[in-house]
């Protein structure tokens, strides 16, 4: 039976999209989180009666602790948030390990990045199996499940594998790797026989999934109908003699590209508030009308951060009528702090942001303004308005939602996106923003100078045609596009752009 709007939708993510906070008392204290993911499917699951389940991000309380919290925001929201508790050592070799020293890299092309231990893949294993465990408690006949994230691959053949199979679709929040990356995987069979177990199986652009369906032709020659932004593939059986990761019937799924949105008007709405207003005016007034380049990156290696700074240093060399004029303001969120990589990456950047500050400060002058810490959604939101330019270089990255963010808070329309090609926003945003080969150093540099000296009606004219396609292609028409492939039957067409391909002009 399709899933039609009676059926009831269970969404499965690592992280639960709430912020879990300890009261003095020692109870807990749940709310929900800012993010695009959780204003799209709360209202899907609130219609259909749905259950949201996953981590609820911390392992210093038990589950009998966590859970009136997540009573009362279930309550507030009218729709179940349930929780699936860790353990330190699945912590340490799901989390950490697996997902993100293993499947991470990987997936951002950075194969050396990776750590492909034997134990995290059986603590990858373990802690599939204890997410299949809670879908079943809560399952009916005729649900729909939709998994999300490379921290949950296994979930349906685990489903399948203790005998409570489940309808269910699969989204890919990061980019997909080519073929001769993705071979590196120790344990590429297994994974790709799981996610074949989805239907559908989702991607952030046509480039990912044209990645992944070489990977499935390759290794399971499969067939693949249609030309659309969604395919239908068929899969031979494959037998457990075939290979690790036990046999697979013959069967059809379908895999599509949708590119991830974000609440177009939230943001827009935030920006426009007078507090947020207030602040902008502020943080323009505190770099005494400077044009503000504005950074605003998780601190991870895919972010593509020392590119950016270098890039800055050789525009303030190559530039000097930048000095005094800019100021670079980078916030970096603190994120996966117990990987060396990330340890690693932290030291680097505030190296070399000392010494490009030691080299340029000028008395009335620091030109890099570093920030490391979490920012609440309304400082976020008057950072992005009053900002001249969003400088964003990452080296690969899923989708950034940054980007968007940043012109949907544009709204004096001023402001000038500068967004990595190797982003996937990139497709979405070619139009109005100036795309950068995060690599290419001068041409960041020669960007930035670009940027500055932009004139107004360029600048507007960008923003426009920015801020349409992130109101049109918001995160609703996401849920819809990928939810309507389940009730469409499979080969409904979802008309987004093609894919970014540099040109020698751009
Ligand atoms: O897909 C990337 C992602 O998992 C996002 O969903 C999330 O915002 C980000 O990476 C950070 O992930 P985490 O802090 O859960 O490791």
């Amino acid at each position: 039976m399709p899933p039609g709007d009676k059926e009831r939708l269970i969404v499965v993510s690592n992280r639960l999209p709430l912020v879990l906070n300890a009261r003095e008392d020692g109870t807990w204290d749940a709310k929900g989180s800012s993010g695009g993911l959780i204003s799209a499917l709360v209202p899907v699951l609130r219609r259909r009666g749905g259950v949201w389940i996953g981590w609820p991000g911390t392992i210093d309380a038990t589950r009998a602790e966590v859970e009136p919290a997540l009573a009362a925001v279930s309550e507030a929201y009218g729709c179940t948030f349930k929780p699936v508790m860790f353990t330190q050592q699945e912590m340490e070799g799901f989390y950490f390990g697996f997902s993100n020293e293993v499947i991470w890299p990987l997936f951002h092309d950075l194969f050396t990045n990776c750590n492909f231990q034997p134990d995290y893949w059986k603590a990858y294993q373990t802690v599939n199996r204890k997410f299949a465990a809670a879908v079943a408690e809560v399952a009916r006949p005729g649900d729909f499940l939709w998994v999300h994230d490379y921290h949950l691959m296994d979930l349906a053949g685990e489903l399948r594998r203790m005998g409570r199979p489940v309808r269910a679709g699969f989204f890919l929040h990061t980019p997909f790797p080519p073929l001769e990356i993705f071979l590196r995987l120790p344990w590429r069979f297994e994974i790709l026989r799981n996610l074949l177990e989805f239907d559908p199986i989702g991607f952030q652009t046509l480039h990912d999934r044209r990645n992944f369906l070489t990977c499935i032709k390759v290794l399971f020659n499969v067939r693949v109908k249609g030309t659309g932004s969604v395919v239908r593939v068929h899969v031979p059986a494959v037998g457990a003699e075939a290979g690790p990761g036990g046999a697979i019937p013959e069967h059809s799924v379908s895999v599509g590209a949708f590119p991830i949105g974000i609440d177009f008007q939230a943001t827009a709405n935030m920006a426009m508030r007078d507090e947020v207003r207030a602040k902008a005016a502020a943080l323009k007034a505190d770099i005494r009308g400077r044009q503000m380049i504005l950074g605003v990156d998780r601190l991870d290696y895919t972010k593509g951060l020392p590119n950016k700074l270098q890039a800055f240093r050789n525009a303030l060399h190559r530039y000097p009528e930048l000095h005094h004029r800019v100021n670079l303001v980078q916030h970096v969120v603190p994120s996966r702090k117990e990987i060396p990589d990330y340890q690693q990456l932290r030291l680097e950047l505030e190296h070399l942001i000392g010494q490009i500050n030691g080299e340029f400060t000028e008395s009335g002058w620091v030109p890099i303004h570093y920030m490391f810490h979490h920012l609440g959604a309304e400082d976020l939101a008057a950072y992005y308005l009053a900002a001249d330019i969003a400088l964003i270089t990452s080296l690969k990255d899923g989708m950034n939602l940054v980007a968007k963010e940043y012109c949907a808070a544009q709204v004096e329309h001023t402001g000038v996106l500068i967004l990595s090609e190797f982003a996937g926003a990139a497709a979405q945003l070619q139009r109005g923003a100036l795309l950068v080969n995060p690599y290419d150093i001068d041409g960041v540099a020669a960007a930035i100078q670009r940027a500055f000296t932009m004139p107004e009606k360029e600048r507007r004219e960008r923003m426009r045609l920015l801020r349409r396609t992130v109101r049109n292609e918001d995160v609703y028409r996401w849920a819809d596009a990928f939810l309507g492939v389940t009730t469409r039957g499979g080969l409904a067409h979802v008309p987004y752009p093609e894919d970014y391909l540099p040109s020698a002009s751009s």
